[in-house]
């Protein structure tokens, strides 16, 4: 298959983006699995917390995985606005497009609008925990693990910080409502029989997942120990 099959064509890129995009669910499983820790909020959740931020930033698997990461984020994001640049070309006449599009929903048509939201979300918590994590002047806990722990607790302290989170995740909700089942369909996997399911387990996720990513900052914020 030739390079611009495999990449280049609208067909290949909804295919690399519905790979990158059921990657990127693992991911959040993944990841909300391990910040649901941060709901213990005493001294040994703490440490457990540190020793498993730790454990993911230096274990060599994990690190090969974080690498796929990153470059999955920045091809889904980048694959998203060539595809939506190349739609908008394709159908000039703005009016004729929405109305051929009435009857699907309003987060189905702004994709590309509610990716960039999650996108620049993603760059600033990025910046906020996972530079510092690596590169930023963090203390020592205890046991001698950075303590990213207390970086987060001083950020979910503040109600700005909680109101940014807590907005993001029903960006990301709505953006998983569509996405999720969207990813089968790109890839042809949607057989009649298991698309209702498909649906169903789409929906789910887009509600359950984001909901308990707002659950921390808001749980942390609200069990905040006074500042001495
Ligand atoms: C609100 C709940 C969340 C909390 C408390 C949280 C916490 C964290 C922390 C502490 C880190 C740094 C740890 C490290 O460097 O390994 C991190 C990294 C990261 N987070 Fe989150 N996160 C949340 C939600 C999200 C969401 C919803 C997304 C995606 C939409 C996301 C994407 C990422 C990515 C891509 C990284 C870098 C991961 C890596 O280096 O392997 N996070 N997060």
């Amino acid at each position: 298959m030739s390079r611009s099959a495999l990449l280049g064509s609208s067909l290949a890129k909804k295919y690399w983006m519905a790979l990158t995009g059921l990657f990127l669910c693992v991911f959040l499983i993944a990841h909300l699995a391990g910040n649901l820790q941060l709901l213990d909020m005493s001294p040994a959740g703490q440490l457990k917390f540190n020793a498993y931020a730790k454990f993911m930033t230096t274990f060599p698997v994990v690190k090969i995985v974080s690498y796929l990461l990153y470059a999955s984020i920045l091809f889904h994001a980048f694959d998203g606005i060539i595809l939506t640049i190349q739609n908008r070309k394709a159908r000039p006449i703005k009016y004729a497009y929405e109305k051929a599009n009435a009857s699907s929903k309003w987060y189905s048509r702004q994709m590309a609008l509610l990716g960039m939201l999650v996108l620049v979300f993603i760059v600033l918590h990025m910046k906020h925990f996972w530079y510092e994590m690596h590169w930023g002047p963090l203390g020592m806990d205890a046991d001698g693990n950075k303590d990213l722990y207390t970086l987060v607790a001083a950020a979910f302290a503040q109600p700005l910080y909680v109101l940014v989170y807590v907005a993001s995740m029903v960006v990301l909700a709505f953006h998983l409502m569509h996405g999720f089942q969207s990813a089968f369909q790109s890839m042809g996997l949607n057989h009649p029989k298991y698309m209702p399911i498909i649906k169903t387990v789409g929906i789910f996720f887009a509600v359950i997942a984001p909901l308990f990513f707002a659950l921390i900052p808001v749980w942390m914020f609200v069990n905040a120990s006074p500042v001495q």
